[in-house]
């Protein structure tokens, strides 16, 4: 679509080079800087101009990525490629909050994006980019998503791809890819040497070459989760009750209306592999910064899989140079970038200019772990790479890292492929077979094999607080983290007509109760050979006397105070005994 009176001419955009200064005009086919040759271009805009025009053009435009078109490489709006870029929603993480103590984290889904994954915003800017400029065929390098998303788009637009795979992508993620009549190239290597293949192909045929965070169209597409994070809080009004954002909207200026458009969150965590996405959000902040529409600049937390963290390396030994991971050992194929190469360099350059943010690394199986807590407390299924980052902020959270009143943004970066059988194990679903005579006589056949579906497959946990709120926590922390059938006692009758009856295999009990309270059951307990052997945890929320602490001694495994039955020791704890 041509400008119209709600567009400004998009011209003039800049590529700045990062290593002389020269300004050039922008174009999608400029890869170097003409006066040094340097690969390292910036886009910059025409910044006073566009936000003296921004709050107007916003109004009225559709929630997806093209409502900040004025700041990104593109001259023309292009409806015929749109499939719903950006424009992801925003969602506070109620559960995941109550369980770290924190209660501003919200989780930027980026799975609801047209190939589920916030690769989606590169694809879709980029191959506008290259429409507009002409260029018909092109070629990458990716570890799944980047392939997945720009398949998508260059069948769309017409654009013929070459996808270069390292032979250690999930095979469903290469099938969706050859879906879209990419030509699909697999690589028995290192994504890293998967990357020089491309590189070396795309330069003998003289095409164009996807090139990460050298690729102006890409960075600039990620700095859009920014500003919508930006825009969604604001409207979200975290810090709201009784603040000015909510007096009568009427009396406020435009400068107020502009400001109060866009609220900055404290911090902002994505799964890193060669850290584009973080390099181009953090650069839409910056630009929001720069105009005055944010007060701060968040800091970055760029998480990543331990057996391939060069960054996470580098940063904590203080070096500006990341050492690159020659054989990545994770699962996590995703984030295998094994040298982030100059992108490490210009994070930690920002990072230690004043905004902030660390690097930090997980293991795989705190991402698996993450996986399961994400889907069982936020109903949210995430692939590997995605967990990471939700690993990463449990992590940091419990490091004392993060303060319980941030502001937390979680790119929730994607899932692009069913679950792999790894992440589950073997125990992760029930079987009824059928025999013949069942069949015969379908009514008791099938009775016959729903009485053997119990739920004896999982040790029991009676759950015993008088509070329904500490009773539930409780099960969505163990239901997070494991498999557990829970039982639930709300005074101390029940749980010992409970624990009497069904004989669980540990009981996690709270000591104030009114009538009969948590050392009167314990005692009963105790007392009955049959229940004598379940081992009890006690949970208190008070300071315990001298002589109360007399009383429990002996009876029980652990005494946890509140707050702490979070941590990993509780777990541990609770695997332990029920073993
Ligand atoms: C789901 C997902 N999360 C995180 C990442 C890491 O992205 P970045 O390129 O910003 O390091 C990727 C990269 O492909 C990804 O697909
Ligand atoms: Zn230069």
């Amino acid at each position: 679509m041509l400008n119209n009176f709600n567009e400004i001419s998009i011209d003039p955009k800049f590529a700045n080079c990062l290593d002389c200064g020269h300004q050039a005009k922008y174009s999608p086919t400029l890869a170097i800087c003409p006066v040094c040759s340097s690969q390292w271009l910036e886009a910059g805009y025409d910044y006073s101009r566009i936000r003296s025009r921004l709050p107007s053009l916003l109004v009225g435009r559709p929630f997806n990525l093209w409502r900040y078109r004025e700041l990104l490489p593109i001259k023309e709006h292009n409806h015929s490629l749109l499939m719903g870029e950006g424009g992801t929603p925003l969602i506070r993480a109620h559960n995941l909050g109550m369980m770290l103590g924190c209660p501003n984290i919200f989780i930027k889904d980026e799975r609801q994006g047209p190939t589920a994954s916030f690769k989606d915003r590169q694809a879709a800017v980029s191959i506008a980019a290259l429409k507009e400029a002409g260029i018909i065929e092109v070629v990458l390098a990716s570890t799944g998503n980047v392939a997945i998303a720009y398949s998508a788009y260059a069948a769309r637009a017409g654009i013929r791809l070459w996808a270069f795979l390292t032979s250690l992508v999930p095979a469903e993620k290469m099938r969706e890819v050859a879906l879209y009549g990419t030509q699909v190239v697999k690589v028995t290597s290192s994504y890293d040497q998967t990357k020089k293949v491309a590189e070396e192909f795309a330069h003998q045929r003289g095409l164009y070459l996807e090139r990460g965070s050298r690729s102006i169209p890409s960075v600039e597409a990620m700095k859009t989760i920014a500003f919508e994070v930006c825009e969604q809080l604001a409207e979200i009004d975290i810090h709201s009750e009784g603040s000015q954002q909510s007096s009568n909207s009427s009396e406020l200026t435009n400068e107020a209306m502009v400001r109060g458009r866009f609220l900055a969150p404290d911090w902002y965590f994505q799964a890193v592999s060669g850290g584009l996405g973080p390099l181009g959000v953090s650069k839409g902040f910056r630009e929001l910064h720069k105009m005055a529409l944010i007060d701060h600049v968040p800091a970055i937390a760029g998480i990543q899989a331990e057996g391939c963290s060069p960054m996470v390396q580098a940063w904590k030994e203080d070096r500006d140079t990341a050492q690159p991971v020659a054989s990545p050992r994770t699962h996590i194929t995703t984030l295998s970038t094994g040298d982030p190469g100059r992108t490490y360099k210009l994070l930690r350059q920002q990072m230690k200019s004043g905004s902030g943010g660390t690097f930090e690394s997980v293991s795989d199986e705190e991402a698996f772990r993450a996986m399961h807590i994400l889907a069982k407390m936020e109903g949210i299924s995430v692939e590997p790479a995605a967990a990471v980052a939700f690993a990463g902020l449990i992590k940091l959270v419990r490091s004392g890292m993060i303060g319980s009143n941030e502001v937390i943004v979680v790119n929730c970066s994607g899932h692009t492929m069913p679950i792999e059988p790894v992440i589950l194990g073997e125990r992760w679903a029930r079987n009824i077979t059928l025999s013949a005579s069942e069949v015969d006589t379908p009514q008791e056949g099938l009775l016959g094999a729903l009485s053997k579906v119990t739920d004896d497959r999982f040790p029991h946990v009676l759950v015993v607080d008088d509070t329904e709120e500490a009773r539930r926590l409780i099960r969505r922390v163990l239901q997070a983290q494991g498999n557990y059938s829970i039982m639930e006692a709300e005074n101390g009758r029940l749980a010992i007509d409970i624990a009497r009856r069904e004989l669980p295999d540990l009981v996690i009990l709270d000591l104030m109760m009114p009538e009969l309270d948590g050392f009167e059951v314990l005692d009963t307990l105790k007392a009955d050979p049959n229940t004598a052997p379940i081992p009890v945890i006690v949970v208190t929320a008070k300071e315990l006397t001298q002589d109360e602490k007399r009383r429990l001694d002996g009876q029980i495994s652990i005494l946890m105070q509140r707050g702490e039955f979070l941590s990993d020791e509780l777990l541990e704890e609770v695997k332990a005994l029920i073993e």
